[in-house]
């Protein structure tokens, strides 16, 4: 069991889109995928399953015994309610709560793919004791990539060996690339390691969004750039993703080496990356 998190301190950078689209091209593709939606808002759970309530995160908080639920052949997720938001979830919380579902859902699930609220707070951190590696969707702008160092500096002990991708979403520009390339240089490590395709704004992405379709499913714009784009970069996480067991300190099964950026230091003047 593969356990990704779509993750992100900064509001509205596309986590949820992206975590959508990745459990949807990963069910597509043949690998059995759990969707987790752990934000309280469930913005994910909306896009499946539209208003309607359906058990999920807080009841498996209260400790019922409930099932995700089936999306597709291969896609089950696990919806949440806004009584989450005031769960305090313990270190282990959030593993303990996937191997739970995992181990009532008779075949494990090959991929989880988690997104998680945009906060700092006993969820996050749960989130980021509980997955292999994380995707941090960003605008590449200064306070988002001041977000993105905030976050990993929960997890002081460990964080520095959890695989860490990039994705530029929505308005970034090429200054936010530069910034984030000078950073991740300056501590010795090679951006294209950590960069993966940019996505851009486009109209039919949020269109597909508001009809509950990923952008290569939804009919009324067919929008050849949006679906490459969303295609080339979860491809490209995908043939970069750790392998499992690999969160431990030592290279991905490609050779990157893990994310350890924020180790303390300055990174430029403005200080966005320290
Ligand atoms: N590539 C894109 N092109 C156009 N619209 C997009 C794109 N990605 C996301 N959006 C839209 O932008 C808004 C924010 O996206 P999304 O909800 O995925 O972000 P988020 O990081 O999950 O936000 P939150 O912090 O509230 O959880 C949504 O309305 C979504 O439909
Ligand atoms: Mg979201």
């Amino acid at each position: 069991m593969r356990k990704i998190a779509i993750i992100s301190s900064k509001g509205g950078v596309g986590k949820t889109t992206f975590s959508f689209h990745v459990c949807h091209f990963l069910a597509r593709s043949g690998k059995r995928v759990l969707g987790v939606d752990m934000d309280p808002q469930g913005s994910l759970s909306f896009v499946f399953f539209g208003a309607s309530r359906k058990a999920g995160v807080w009841e498996k908080h209260l400790g019922q015994k409930i099932s995700p639920v089936k999306v597709g052949d291969n896609l089950d997720v696990l919806p949440t309610s806004v009584e989450t938001a005031n769960i305090q979830w313990s270190e282990n919380g959030v593993a303990e709560m996937l191997a739970s579902v995992a181990g009532e859902m008779g075949a494990e699930p090959e991929w989880v793919v988690i997104d998680s609220p945009s906060s700092i707070s006993t969820g996050t951190k749960s989130i980021l004791n509980a997955v292999d590696s994380i995707v941090v969707p960003s605008d590449l702008t200064t306070l988002s990539l001041r977000g993105m160092v905030q976050l990993l500096k929960l997890k002081p002990s460990s964080w520095k060996v959890l695989p860490m991708r990039i994705v530029p979403t929505q308005r970034n520009t090429h200054e936010g690339q530069e910034q984030l390339a000078a950073a991740l240089r300056g501590r010795n490590l090679e951006p294209a390691d950590y960069l993966l395709p940019h996505i851009s704004r486009r109209v039919a992405v949020d269109y597909a969004m508001s009809v509950g379709k990923p952008v290569w499913d939804e009919t009324r714009y067919k929008d050849k750039q949006a679906i490459d784009e969303f295609k080339n970069a979860i491809t490209a996480l995908l043939e970069r993703a750790p392998a499992v067991g690999a969160n431990n300190g030592e290279k991905t099964e490609t050779g990157a080496h893990p994310a350890h950026m924020a180790t303390g230091g300055q990174i430029n003047q403005a200080g966005a990356m320290q």
